[in-house]
Formats: structure tokens, C-alpha cells, sequence
């Protein structure tokens, strides 16, 4: 007998992905493939690399209040976001990059397409970071809190407050691009993006409030866990919105 979630989501997605197709996520729908896919075979090429070129890396990209660099922190509610990368077996993953893109404090991008959303820019904010997972598999950003922004889905459509995660070990093959979002918040059942893995795995990309995380008079904590395989891996996003 066919297991239902397989029936619904598709082979693919049986465990805890959304499907590669999704109508109520309307762009998945031209962007999905109609085919079967055909496995292909890992050679040494695909496990080796090319991974994160971590010279490109700075340290201050781990803090997106600052790293606009114009000596003016970014306008918002300041956050600290931490977690742990995990393996199926639940060891943390070091050596990880992470990077991270989100709009402003007042839902707004910096980018070409957000020319009909009227929210502000802030010139302090870029919206982009990155770090590197410790021994340990933790990772570590401050940064601000994104506000919510419409899209064109369906009408009167706002996605959730969100962070777009991209994590990637020591090749191209090791990458998962996801999305982070946070406890409580009230837009989260409407979203098709957050509904679109099965109902069991979207609560994994739910980043919860963490008072040991805050730090008294500079920032407010939430902890967030990204496990890659296995029984409670985190669920992927399939068109990178
Ligand atoms: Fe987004």
C-alpha cells in the first residue's frame, strides 16, 4: 500500500520535503520538472568540491547590523539568530558555510524587483551575511529582525517574517537552501511557501525564542537547528523564493 504522504507530495518528498510542484505556490508550478528525474551517479568530481572559498570570507559578515559598513548600525529590532548544524545522527556539523539573505526591518530587499513594495530602504542594512559552523556544528548571527512583505501569489498575499538560509559543506553536492521562521507568528498558516512540506517537517523551520540566548540591553535570542539528513531533517525550499 502506498504510503499517503507519498501519494500527496510525491516519491520524492515522501519523508519530509515539499514537492518539487506545489499549485498553491504558484510559481513551482512552471518551475517544477514534469519528468521523472534520472539519478545520477557521484563521481570524485561532485564529493570533492568545489566547496566555500572561506578566504572570501570575513568574520564581520556574521553581523548584519554592521556589515554594510558605514559605521552606522542598521535600523531595527536587533536579533541574535544560533543553532546548530546537525548530521542524521544528530553530531553537529563544523566546517559548514552559512549564508544568509533577508529584507529589512520594514520587509524590504535591496534589490531591482522591489520597486512597487513602498517601504523604506535603510542604507545601514544590506541584508546578506555569512559564517562558518564551529567544531561543534554552531553557527552565530546577529542581525535584525525581518518584517513581513507582499507578493503576488494570490490576493492580499504577505509572506511570514523570514530568513533564506544557504548551507554548504565541502562540495557542491553537501548544500541545502531553506528558510527560517519564527515562533508565533500569525501569518505562518497562511503562507503556501511554509505549508508546502508535509505538515509534520514545517515545524522544523520554526526558529523558537531563546532567553538564554538574549543578551540584556543589546538583543533579543532565537535558536534555530538545521539538520541535513535523516528522520528530522529540515525541510528544503524549492524555488528559492
Ligand atoms: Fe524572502
Amino acid at each position: 500500500m502506498t504510503n499517503p504522504l507519498v501519494r500527496h507530495y510525491g516519491p520524492r518528498a515522501y519523508a519530509d520535503h515539499p514537492p518539487f510542484s506545489y499549485p498553491e505556490y504558484r510559481s513551482t508550478v512552471k518551475r517544477s520538472p514534469t519528468q521523472d528525474p534520472i539519478p545520477i551517479v557521484a563521481t570524485l568530481s561532485e564529493s570533492t568540491g568545489p566547496g566555500p572559498v572561506w578566504s572570501e570570507m570575513a568574520e564581520e559578515d556574521a553581523d548584519l547590523t554592521t556589515n554594510a559598513g558605514t559605521g552606522e548600525p542598521a535600523i531595527g529590532e536587533r536579533i541574535i539568530v544560533t543553532g546548530r548544524v546537525l548530521d542524521e545522527n544528530g553530531g553537529g556539523v563544523p566546517g559548514t558555510l552559512l549564508e544568509i539573505w533577508q529584507p529589512n526591518a520594514c520587509g524590504r530587499y535591496v534589490h531591482w524587483r522591489e520597486v512597487d513594495f513602498p517601504a523604506p530602504l535603510d542604507p545601514n542594512f544590506i541584508g546578506v551575511g555569512q559564517c562558518r559552523t564551529d567544531d561543534s556544528g554552531t553557527y552565530r548571527f546577529t542581525t535584525i529582525k525581518p518584517g513581513p512583505y507582499p507578493w503576488g501569489n494570490h490576493p492580499n498575499a504577505w509572506r511570514p517574517a523570514h530568513i533564506h538560509y544557504s548551507v554548504l559543506g565541502p562540495s557542491l553536492g553537501t548544500r541545502l537552501v531553506t528558510q527560517m521562521y519564527f515562533e508565533g507568528d500569525p501569518l505562518l498558516p497562511l503562507d503556501p511557501i511554509y505549508n508546502s512540506p508535509p505538515p509534520h517537517s514545517r515545524v522544523r523551520m520554526v526558529a523558537r525564542y531563546d532567553h538564554e540566548v538574549t543578551i540584556e540591553n543589546w538583543a533579543l535570542g532565537w535558536r534555530w537547528d538545521i539538520v541535513l539528513r535523516g528522520e528530522f531533517a529540515t525541510p528544503a525550499d524549492e524555488d528559492h523564493q
